[in-house]
């Protein structure tokens, strides 16, 4: 076709949008929930949270669940992924008592997905430990790893003849690095040393239990599909050619730690990862490694544990070497194992997350990295998505999603990706952890301070609904407008389009000026 920038993304492929538990919730005491370590941070440590909001209400999804999947419906989604709150299903963590009330809201929440043909992908833990296996320690107890899969087990014998995509643990390295090395978010604890590391090593075999005992007792009978999702920010070297290997390392840390046990051919820990650790542990007068080793029977558990990869994808970062004094810690800032810090790229557009700068170029390295590295795995994109102000005719938004589906693309059609979906995050406005409500991820708006929690499809929605429909990148903007039309929206005209219409203008301008000059 002349002139056709026509960029599909396959038949197949599969478009969503994600939230998590704590995030949209609200009910955070209804009908015999339990406290998780969120409920108990947001109340104790008011100051860490931007707006010293919390997610007390939130978008009130344990009452307003209906419209969530109405909007889902209205945007023509394949798959919207939800997180189950914990203490929700088992208040105390423990599976001797299972909440009636919570069971039936996931229950009637997944039911309503099938009914409208969405399907339901749910992550069973997205950072809402309950409060009570904090207060045992944690994810630096081992006995988490029966915790987990007790919990796992409630809910596959609850959910398991319906919900055929599962995502065991949202973001090892949030949960096991960020957390404890900031002490910023919920649990509120600061330990940088050994915490991270039994965090890293529990997390782990937690998921890998849950796999296997889904693949004994229920796949067979329901085929579904598990995988843990990785935050991953691509780091890319900062300047001189010797920052690529450091780059190289970085990557070790950030991707591998959390995939060469479950996705290489050798199974456990990455070698440069365990090499380094074990030489910067022993400098540090221990006499074994911080991060604990994996028995073979671990690794053998461990290995091959995931169907898909599932790779949540935000920003990209540059990595080089720590200057005298200086000290960074995974997974934002650095590493005092490499003596490397991290930095936003100059050439990335900064956006209302701080921390997350905009390069949609790392998606598509990061999924060819994934490639290289674990071999020819379906990948799906857990997450992906734009910090904004709360407007609604958010053009960045728009963008933003276009931009990263066009290296989406890139990486189907050039460097031959399995890449089967992508998952916009999120689907409305939610409390952004340390942000609360002062940043806005979603297509659709949530005025926090009303408390019917209305939920208004943005423009990017409507951009997103016409790519989901047609599976094309660049949309008509007759078809965004046809959407907008009925919300009342101004109407949006494409970049090219503006171009041209400002080209127009300033030609009238132009020659209503040479009139005047000559005729006057
Ligand atoms: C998390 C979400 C969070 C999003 C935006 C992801 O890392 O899974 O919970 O809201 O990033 O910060």
């Amino acid at each position: 076709m002349v002139g056709c920038s026509c960029q599909k993304l396959p038949q197949n492929f599969k478009f969503g949008a994600a939230t998590a538990a704590y995030q949209i919730e609200g009910g955070w005491k209804a009908d015999g929930k339990g406290k998780s370590v969120w409920d108990e941070f947001v109340h104790t440590h008011k100051d860490a949270i931007e707006d010293r909001t919390n997610g007390d209400v939130a978008a009130d999804s344990y009452h307003l669940w209906r419209e969530d999947v109405r909007i889902a419906s209205q945007l023509g989604l394949d798959h919207y992924r939800f997180s189950i709150s914990w203490s929700r299903i088992l208040p105390s963590g423990l599976p001797n008592n299972v909440n009636k009330a919570g069971v039936k809201y996931y229950s009637d929440l997944i039911d309503e997905l099938l009914r409208q043909g969405i399907e339901p992908v749910v992550t069973m833990y997205h950072f809402d430990l309950p409060l009570t296996l904090q207060s045992l320690g944690g994810w630096t107890n081992p006995l988490i790893v029966d915790w987990f899969s007790d919990y796992a087990k409630v809910l596959y014998s609850l959910f398991a003849d319906r919900v055929k995509t599962w995502i065991t643990m949202n973001e090892a390295v949030v949960l096991c690095d960020m957390i404890f090395n900031t002490g910023s978010l919920a649990p509120g604890i600061k330990e940088e040393e050994l915490a991270p590391f039994l965090c890293n090593k529990y997390l782990l075999l937690a998921h890998a239990k849950a796999y296997r005992i889904y693949e004994r007792e229920y796949k067979n009978k329901y085929h579904g599909r598990i995988s843990l999702a990785n935050n991953i920010i691509w780091i890319e070297p900062y300047k001189h050619p010797r920052d690529k290997e450091l780059a190289k390392l970085g990557l070790d840390f950030m991707i591998g730690r959390y995939s060469h046990p479950i996705y290489s051919k050798e199974g456990g820990w990455p070698p440069t990862v365990e090499k380094i650790l074990l030489e910067y542990s022993l400098k540090q007068g221990y006499n074994y490694s911080r991060l604990p080793s994996f028995t073979e029977e671990e690794k053998k558990l461990l290995k091959g544990s995931a169907d898909f990869y599932a790779v949540n994808y935000y920003t990209t970062y540059v990595i080089r070497p720590a200057k005298k004094g200086e000290r960074g810690f995974w997974f934002l800032t650095g590493s005092p194992e490499l003596d490397a810090m991290m930095e936003k790229p100059a050439y990335a557009e900064p956006s209302a997350g701080v921390i997350m700068p905009v390069y949609p170029k790392g998606l598509r390295q990061t999924l060819s990295y994934l490639k290289k590295n674990y071999g020819d795995i379906d990948i799906m994109i857990t997450e992906n998505g734009y910090a904004g102000k709360h407007q609604m005719y958010d053009h960045v938004r728009l963008k933003f999603i276009k931009d990263h589906l066009t290296e989406v693309y890139l990486a189907i059609n050039e460097d031959k990706v399995n890449v089967i979906g992508y998952t916009y995050w999120a689907l409305m406005d939610n409390f952004e952890w340390n942000s609360g409500y002062s940043v806005a991820f979603g297509l659709y708006a949530i005025n926090h301070d009303d408390p019917k929690k209305i939920r208004s499809p943005r423009l990017s929605s409507q951009y997103y609904a016409c790519v989901i429909k047609t599976h094309e990148i660049n949309v008509s903007d007759q078809c965004i407008n046809e959407n907008i039309d009925k919300l009342h929206l101004p109407h949006y005209h494409s970049f090219t389009n503006r171009i041209s219409a400002s080209k127009t203008v300033i030609v009238v301008l132009f020659l209503g000026f040479m009139y005047i000059y000559y005729y006057r």
